[in-house]
């Protein structure tokens, strides 16, 4: 049997080669999928989600849970892709009795739409109860889920720790989105729509955007020790630049990702260099530049480190305390100022003048492209705004969870590349 990551990598070929050689048209031909269904409010939209599918000439089977089928019967969704449903793992239909196997080896990817919160939990954990999480466990090529439940279900440690989990099993995850739910409250965990879906999921069959390019990372906060137990930091989380890794990973490229301390895992399939100084951020990347295509500096670093740590903890005493404070060294410009720089994006959070303070940031460090965000409403949060510089002026990508704001912005490197490239 082919790995999981063999399977990707020949499945992917061989859609790049299709698509090069059918480039002039959208759709995927003979991809197969399979459209699980598990039970929530949101199993509406997969008929919808199934009928635009099959419209990009996508052949879709769908596999239901019980709960779905109280929410949205088989025939609906039978008559929509013109297929009988499979609702049952005891199924005696079935002449070999192992549905499991017999369809997701027949399948190109597994969609999960709507993902609910229980199902969630059932992957991230390995569960096998039912035919659809079976299916799953036992497959052979990529699973995408689009997560769909109430706010507080969402934002509920669990689910956080099981999406964290799936992101680092390789598990694409698509949504949720923000707004009215379907219980009449207001916030994370409402479906993407079946459009954005259906977009998103013939994204993930196209070639990668980035595919063949070396991208560098720094993320995160850096640790400048005071003594032996203290130190000066900052309140950034690592989320933008683990979105931003995340979505070049999406986009075919190779990431090394130079990481301060955070509590998030790492994007399956990225390098991982963890590092706590800015003293250290700029060995590993200086160990990790050459033959780099693109850097990105999204890490807070320290501009100042504490001239003399002391090993040992520091006494409390009556006395002020006077700390010496030396400038470290600018990793970005650094870089930036190498003879043969790869194409450099820095990252600028200012809590006002944005526009301008970005700007001479960008002009100061010879960068083709600067991210602008304020840094009260980036730091730390799910959500976010940029606003890109560059020598043609300014761009802005509204609000919206870091992941997203991630491949918009690794959309926009692309273009710019392979721009320069030409
Ligand atoms: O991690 P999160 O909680 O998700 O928050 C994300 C973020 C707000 C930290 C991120 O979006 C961001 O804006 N990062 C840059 C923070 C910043 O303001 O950096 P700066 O102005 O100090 O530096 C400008 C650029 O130079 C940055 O790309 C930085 O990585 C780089 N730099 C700065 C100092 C230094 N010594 N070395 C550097 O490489």
């Amino acid at each position: 049997m082919s790995s999981h990551n063999g399977h990707d990598n020949r499945f992917l070929a061989k859609m790049r080669g299709i698509m090069e050689q059918e480039s002039s048209k959208r759709i995927v031909p003979n991809t197969r999928i399979i459209l699980g269904i598990t039970g929530g409010i949101a199993a509406y939209k997969a008929a919808e989600l199934a009928r635009l599918l099959i419209k990009q000439g996508v052949e879709v089977q769908v596999v239901m849970t019980e709960a779905a089928c109280h929410f949205i019967t088989p025939t609906t969704m039978q008559g929509l892709s013109g297929k009988p449903v499979y609702t049952d793992q005891w199924d005696a239909s079935v002449p070999n009795s192992m549905a499991h196997i017999n369809l997701s080896r027949a399948a190109d990817a597994i969609v999960i739409a709507p993902a609910s919160g229980d199902f969630i939990a059932k992957l991230a954990h390995g569960l096998a109860d039912d035919l659809l999480s079976t299916l799953c466990l036992a497959r052979a090529c990529p699973l995408i889920i689009a997560p769909a439940m109430n706010r507080e279900m969402w934002l509920n440690a669990a689910t956080q720790r099981n999406i964290a989990q799936l992101r680092a099993d390789g598990v694409q995850i698509l949504g949720p989105d923000s707004g009215i739910q379907a219980c009449g409250e207001e916030g994370m965990g409402r479906m993407l729509e079946a459009q954005q879906l259906a977009q998103d999921i013939m994204v993930f069959f196209q070639p990668g955007l980035l595919s063949g390019k070396k991208i560098l990372v720094t993320a995160g906060p850096t640790y400048e020790a005071i003594d032996a137990v203290r130190g000066i930091t900052n309140r950034s989380s690592g989320k933008m630049g683990y979105a931003i890794t995340q979505a070049a990973l999406e986009q075919g490229a190779e990431v090394v990702l130079v990481s301060g301390p955070t509590a998030l895992v790492k994007p399956h399939g990225a390098q991982g260099v963890n590092v706590e100084s800015a003293a250290q951020m700029l060995d590993a990347v200086k160990r990790h530049v050459a033959g780099c295509d693109i850097f990105i500096g999204v890490a807070a670093v320290a501009d100042y480190r504490v001239a003399q740590p002391s090993a040992q903890k520091i006494k409390k005493s009556a006395n002020t305390l006077t700390l010496e404070l030396l400038p470290n060294p600018d990793i970005l410009a650094y870089v930036a100022s190498l003879p043969k720089p790869p194409y450099c994006v820095g990252f600028a959070a200012e809590s006002e003048n944005l526009a301008d303070y970005a700007e001479q940031k960008r002009r100061a460090k010879k960068l083709p492209l600067l991210v602008g965000n304020l840094a009260q409403q980036a730091i730390g949060s799910d959500d976010n705004e940029l606003v890109l510089f560059d020598d043609g002026g300014s761009h802005a990508l509204p609000r919206a969870d870091k992941l997203t704001l991630a491949r918009q912005l690794m959309q926009h490197i692309a273009q710019r590349i392979t721009g320069e490239q030409r």
